[in-house]
């Protein structure tokens, strides 16, 4: 490949700068803020007990995602990157065919930054925004991006997206793509994934010109039940997790022992679920509150659902979003999306 590791408009001649950092996220620290305790407990003490996915993301839980896209058995990492890595030029071309040169890089629920940094030669933005609720991690990752491209306008958002988009001023307003890899909208409940696209497709919200989007295809259930149920053990020990980071917020005294992973296909709803299973009859505590939970009875942590490309194409036109264009890979595994406002 001819590509130049660092853009030409991005001088080394620079010292290493640091990022900036803002962080909007007022629940990062355990401590008891009323939405995250109010929500937890309300999730917990239904019948059909849930929590949001996105307490999966503490430190450990970044940590150990970061561990699941390395697994043999999580394909989606792999092939998203060679996805971006076969048609990284007909991207960038199609970004400038858009009339976007230099864009705002937004890159939502960034982690460690890894997508965004293969992308930054091919797009060359102007400004790089990670936006993560995981926020001492995407720190360490803000500052090594920083490293890599020294002269890159690196803004870091703690934030929690889900809740809103309104971005701070330091963001530039003009020329903002959007990028959401490794089939995060998954993680949204299809009516909260219209609402989410609508958002970014909406002028006068996410000020958008545009959205580069990785999304999860539907395939058959033993590849997709096997990428989220691996032979290491890892994605049943992030999914455990969660119940560490509910002990930190909420002061609950859940036991990881007393609970087993679960992931199966749910082909009628096409999503892949993970529950957390009580492998006995057992009680946990947290103030206010004792819940009772049987052997077998399961906690639901995530969907992730998956799309055919037809499906998302039409999701994207429904959001609002004018053109749609789309690349896989041989297998028709995974699909990067386009979709211009
Ligand atoms: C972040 N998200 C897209 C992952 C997924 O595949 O739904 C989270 C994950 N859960 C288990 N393994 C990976």
């Amino acid at each position: 490949m001819n590509h130049p590791v660092t853009p030409p408009s991005l001088s080394l001649e620079r010292p290493p700068s640091s990022p900036q950092f803002i962080n909007l996220y007022s629940d990062s620290t355990p401590g008891q803020a009323p939405s995250t305790a109010q929500e937890l407990s309300q999730g917990l003490v239904a019948a059909a007990a849930s929590v949001s996915p996105k307490y999966l993301y503490n430190a450990l839980g970044s940590k150990l995602f970061e561990a699941i896209t390395g697994l043999s058995e999580y394909y989606p990492t792999r092939t998203e990157a060679g996805i971006f890595e076969a048609c990284h030029t007909q991207i960038a071309e199609t970004l400038a065919r858009n009339g976007i040169k230099n864009p705002c890089l937004i890159d939502l629920g960034a982690g460690n930054c890894a997508k965004a940094m293969a992308l930054i030669p091919h797009l060359l933005p102007r400004q790089y925004v990670p936006v993560d609720i995981s926020v001492d991690f995407l720190k360490e990752a803000a500052a090594q991006v920083q490293n890599s491209f020294p002269a890159l306008d690196i803004i870091g958002l703690g934030m929690d997206f889900s809740a809103g988009l309104a971005l701070p001023d330091e963001v530039q307003a003009h020329d903002r793509v959007f990028f959401y890899p490794g089939s995060s909208l998954g993680n949204f409940q299809p009516d909260q994934a219209l609402k989410f696209l609508q958002h970014i497709a909406d002028p006068a919200q996410g000020k958008a010109r545009g959205l580069l989007l990785g999304i999860d295809l539907v395939k058959d259930a033993a590849t997709l039940e096997a990428a989220y149920d691996d032979a290491l053990g890892v994605t049943a020990a992030f999914n455990k997790n969660l119940l560490l980071n509910i002990n930190d917020l909420l002061q609950a005294d859940f036991d990881v022992r007393q609970w087993r992973h679960v992931a199966l296909f749910n082909a009628a709803q096409s999503r892949i679920e993970m529950h957390l299973e009580a492998t006995h009859d057992l009680a946990v505590h947290w103030p206010g509150h004792r819940r009772r939970f049987r052997a077998g009875e399961r906690i639901h942590t995530e969907s992730s659902y998956k799309y055919t490309p037809e499906h998302m194409m039409a999701l994207l036109k429904q959001a609002g979003f004018r053109q749609v264009e789309h690349w896989s890979d041989a297998e028709h595994r995974f699909a990067v999306f386009w979709a211009s406002v």
